[in-house]
């Protein structure tokens, strides 16, 4: 793209106005390496302006990997006879946010698949558990849809925030990753129903997944600029033995990358992880994405007896940082390219 063009989409992203779909176009499919490599560059001037050098960590409990949903890209789906599951009990869960909090972490990340044995009534018990033992840490859930009432219940317990990918904001793209029992339109009431909960909420998507195109990246990023989320976790498709998808190719590394560059510029303020999907990619993935303009870590704190069992996709990579030697690796690894560990809740903060 010639450097005029170029320099003027550059100054859309930082607009209040939407950025129409012609110029992420542009920004996503026209640009050349060199344009690329500035966008990096830019994107980590905008993060370390918000977030100096620091990296926010967030300790990953992964609670329970039953799913009653069936998405055709998730090793979890309730039809891969190949999956192993577990459920972690309450105390187990309480037992993990004990040795992160030992550790310095004050975020704790819930995430399961949709667990029909999850109740509301349980998940807010834990929820409950964890903010009475440990009131100023940041409690963020990653269950799934859920009905209002239970997200409002949820809220009132004291979870703080919520992730919840929206996947692929095209309808038919969605349609072609997910069972028919699923759809967009709830999906998106998800996310508006914790938006309206006061929940700090992190959508996304997969980049690189079965029958995405440059179109459906688009609406994404247009999606996003709508839905205006606190967290925006992206990461590309890994293939995951026993589902459909499990001879299809992953997602690219620099496309991955790109995005991220892209949405920091786009959301100067928002939480974007080095995702766990690009380092199992690329083993540099962690620091390729904070060198591209992403700002938090999850370390691993599933109990090692189940840690394999959580298999999303195949080879996940599992930054072990449950350790004190864990999480030193990940701190000497920081530390090369000049960044460290915050270990404060970065909580979402708009100047
Ligand atoms: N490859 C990459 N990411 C995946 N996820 C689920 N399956 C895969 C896969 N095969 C992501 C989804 C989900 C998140 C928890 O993990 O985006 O929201
Ligand atoms: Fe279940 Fe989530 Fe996997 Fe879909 S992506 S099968 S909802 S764990």
């Amino acid at each position: 793209m010639r450097e005029n063009d170029f320099d003027n989409l550059l100054k859309l992203l930082s607009m209040p106005a939407p950025v129409p779909a012609d110029a992420w176009r542009g920004l996503l499919a026209e640009t050349d390496s060199g344009q690329r490599a500035q966008l990096a560059h830019l994107a980590q001037e905008v993060a370390q302006k918000h977030f100096g050098k620091g990296v926010y960590v967030r300790a990953l409990i992964e609670i329970s990997s039953y799913c009653r949903n069936n998405c055709n890209y998730c090793g979890l789906r309730c039809g891969n006879v190949l999956a192993q599951r577990y459920r972690l009990s309450k105390e187990e869960i309480l037992e993990c946010c004990r040795m992160a909090a030992a550790l310095g972490f004050n975020t704790f990340v819930l995430q399961g698949g949709e667990d029909p044995q999850m109740s509301d009534e349980w998940l807010a018990d834990v929820v409950a558990a964890i903010r009475a033992e440990f009131p100023t840490k940041a409690i963020t859930l990653s269950v799934g849809e859920r009905s209002m009432a239970s997200y409002s219940l949820l809220r009132s317990a004291g979870a703080d925030r919520y992730l919840l990918r929206h996947e692929t904001a095209n309808e038919m793209h969605y349609s072609q990753l997910h069972p028919h029992s699923m759809d967009v339109y709830n999906r998106r009431r998800c996310l508006v129903d914790l938006k309206a909960l006061g929940f700090q909420v992190g959508s996304g998507m997969m980049v690189g997944s079965p029958g995405q195109t440059v179109e459906h990246l688009v609406e994404d990023l247009i999606f996003l600029d709508r839905l205006q989320p606190q967290m925006i976790g992206i990461g590309p498709f890994v293939p995951a033995a026993g589902t459909p998808f499990a001879d299809e190719r992953p997602g690219s590394v620099d496309s991955t990358l790109l995005l991220i560059s892209l949405l920091r510029l786009r959301f100067p303020h928002a939480l974007i992880p080095a995702t766990t999907a690009l380092a199992t990619l690329c083993d540099d993935g962690t620091e390729r994405a904070v060198l591209a303009g992403a700002n938090v870590v999850m370390p691993n704190f599933t109990p090692m007896l189940y840690r394999g069992k959580y298999s999303i996709y195949d080879n996940k990579k599992c930054s072990g940082s449950e350790s004190a030697q864990g999480l030193k690796i990940l701190s000497d690894r920081l530390d090369k390219i000049g960044y460290h560990i915050d270990f404060s809740r970065g909580d979402y903060y708009k100047g």
